[in-house]
């Protein structure tokens, strides 16, 4: 018997590996550019540092018999697992092959990335999954369906542990889109990405209603309607340099601190921009990112649901190469009031800075929670009690800064004192106040002013007084909820020297096995 030299065989695994590495095929991969995608292993070029990828699990094989499946070969059970890094950082990552049986999961596929959330969590790496598929391979039935129930447990325990990214970069379907919804951050490509529990046509068949699949689940849908997706590229290239940016801000896992990065620009810049910035009339409106950008590192904001909720931002930055994030009022709409969508969007945000050691600064510019029964039925109570919990469970350090308006409630929830804020600054220019004056006289004086002489004389009357007692930031600072009022153009240096201040805090848990929050 002649055997085969380690040279044989070493140009036998290669010609193996050669057969795999083309997925589908090169008819396949032209008809995905032709759709304006990339192919799978494309996709991990774009997004990790070239030569890092470490493939595991390549000659994994279904072992399906159902509707001719015996007879089927699937390389690397379409989709590609592997540890690669981002910035000389480690990640582990899994990108799904529409060349191959349209992605779609079954048994092995599901195992494939089962594993890899495993190494990710033993690590304490951050998983990136990169999702274009068909959904549950449907020859594979409940092998499928329980290859979905094991990545979603998985996407839980992970949750908290290590940041969870994932890209849709294709169809995502069914019940598919849990694991995405699981993860902490959901990249959408525009004219590229699907989401829907359901598609147009089960849509039609149910309800009659006809919609697109772009209008019913494309990127602008969830960027702007559902806020699933927290942020949108352009095109793929965009979409994985964003994703690198994102981690560039993130620790690999809890038990580190995010990474810290020297900068020039100096922490005592003066922020003098303010005082032309900020209107005299408190009632008109200001871009509140102008105000994020003057105040962070290099004028570097990474917004994070930009499209979604647009009355609060909320994103990442450095200050004085601190990891922040960002949680702030957006007066220019709806004048920055609080509505459903908001307490969503920043109570998400808020848990995520907490789980990953990432301190919170809070700008405050807030007249109120948004009345109306649309909010009142929607459970602005229940989604409200949100911002109030996340705010009140964070041990991260809390720096506060209220700019203008911080009327009732929404005072409270924009991380006031009384929810733990570390440090409170204030510019002159706040209104601290149960509510804002013309409704608070209307309740307080409305004897008085129903039986004057001249009523609308004495409402603009005890309008001033009220602006006078309540509208600054003096009471508070009398009560010490307000640690500091400051002058605008020392906004950077005062929040850098608080960071480095409460840098070093550490609050443990309470010892319960978890609240309950008001989901
Ligand atoms: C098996 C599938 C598949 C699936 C696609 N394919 N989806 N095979 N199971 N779920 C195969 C096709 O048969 C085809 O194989 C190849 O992938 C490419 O698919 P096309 O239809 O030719 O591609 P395209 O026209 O681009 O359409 C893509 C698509 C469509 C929109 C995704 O394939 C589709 O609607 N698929 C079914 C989607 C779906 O309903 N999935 C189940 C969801 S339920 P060949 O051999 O011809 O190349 C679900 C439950 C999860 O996922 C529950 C978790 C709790």
């Amino acid at each position: 018997m002649a055997y085969k030299t380690l040279r044989e065989l070493v140009a036998e695994l290669l010609q193996k590996e050669n057969v795999l590495f083309e997925g589908g095929g090169k008819k396949a991969i032209e008809k995905q550019h032709a759709g304006g995608k990339l192919f799978a292993r494309e996709r991990l070029e774009l997004l990790l540092d070239p030569g890092s990828f470490e493939e595991i699990d390549l000659f994994v094989a279904h072992r399906s018999t159902y509707f001719g499946m015996d007879k089927r070969e699937l390389p690397a059970d379409g989709v590609v697992t592997g540890l690669g890094t981002v910035d000389g950082r480690l990640v582990c990552v899994y990108s799904q092959d529409f060349t191959v049986m349209g992605g779609s999961l079954g048994e092995m596929h599901a195992k494939k990335i089962c594993k890899l959330m495993d190494i990710a969590q033993k690590v304490g790496a951050p998983l990136i999954g990169i999702n274009d598929s068909g959904g549950a391979r449907i020859q594979e039935g409940i092998d499928s369906l329980s290859g979905y129930g094991e990545i979603f447990y998985r996407n839980t325990q992970a949750s908290g542990v290590i940041p969870q990214i994932a890209v849709i970069a294709g169809p995502c379907a069914g019940g598919a889109v849990y694991s995405p919804a699981l993860m902490d951050f959901v990249f959408m490509i525009e004219g590229v990405s699907k989401m829907f529990v359901t598609g147009p046509q089960v849509v039609k068949a149910a309800t009659g209603e006809e919609i697109s699949a772009e209008e019913l689940g494309g990127a602008e849908t969830h960027a702007r309607k559902s806020g699933v997706a927290h942020f949108v590229g352009k095109n793929e290239e965009d979409t994985f340099r964003m994703v690198r940016e994102l981690l560039s801000f993130l620790p690999s896992n809890n038990a580190e601190d995010p990474p810290f990065k020297e900068c020039s620009d100096p922490v005592d810049r003066r922020n003098t921009l303010f005082y032309d910035l900020m209107p005299a009339n408190p009632n008109k409106s200001y871009d509140m990112k102008k105000i994020i950008q003057e105040v962070v590192d290099d004028h570097s904001f990474l917004e994070v649901h930009r499209h979604f909720a647009p009355n609060i931002v909320v994103g990442f930055a450095r200050i004085g190469g601190y990891v922040v994030g960002i949680i702030a009022n957006q007066p220019q709409h709806l004048a920055g009031c609080l509505d459903i969508d908001a307490a969503d969007k920043a109570s998400r945000f808020i848990r995520f800075c907490d789980c990953f050691n990432i301190p919170l600064v809070t700008l405050v510019d807030v007249p109120g929670f948004l009345p109306g029964s649309y909010q009142e039925f929607g459970g602005i109570i229940r989604h409200g009690a949100k911002m109030l919990y996340a705010y009140s469970e964070a041990t991260v350090p809390k720096i506060t800064l209220i700019i203008r308006k911080a009327y009732g409630g929404a005072y409270l929830a924009m991380c006031s004192r009384h929810l733990g804020a570390d440090m409170v600054f204030a510019w002159p220019t706040a209104e601290i106040a149960v509510m804002g004056a013309e409704g608070a006289v209307n309740i307080v004086f409305r004897k008085e002013i129903e039986e004057a002489l001249d009523p609308e004389l004495k409402r603009q009357e005890v309008i001033a007084r009220y602006r006078e007692e309540f509208y600054n930031p003096f009471q508070a600072a009398r009560r010490g909820y307000v640690d500091q009022v400051i002058d605008p153009q020392y906004t950077r240096l005062k929040i850098a020297r608080a960071l480095e201040v409460f840098w070093t805090k550490r609050e443990t848990g309470k010892g319960k096995k978890h609240g309950n929050f008001p989901v």
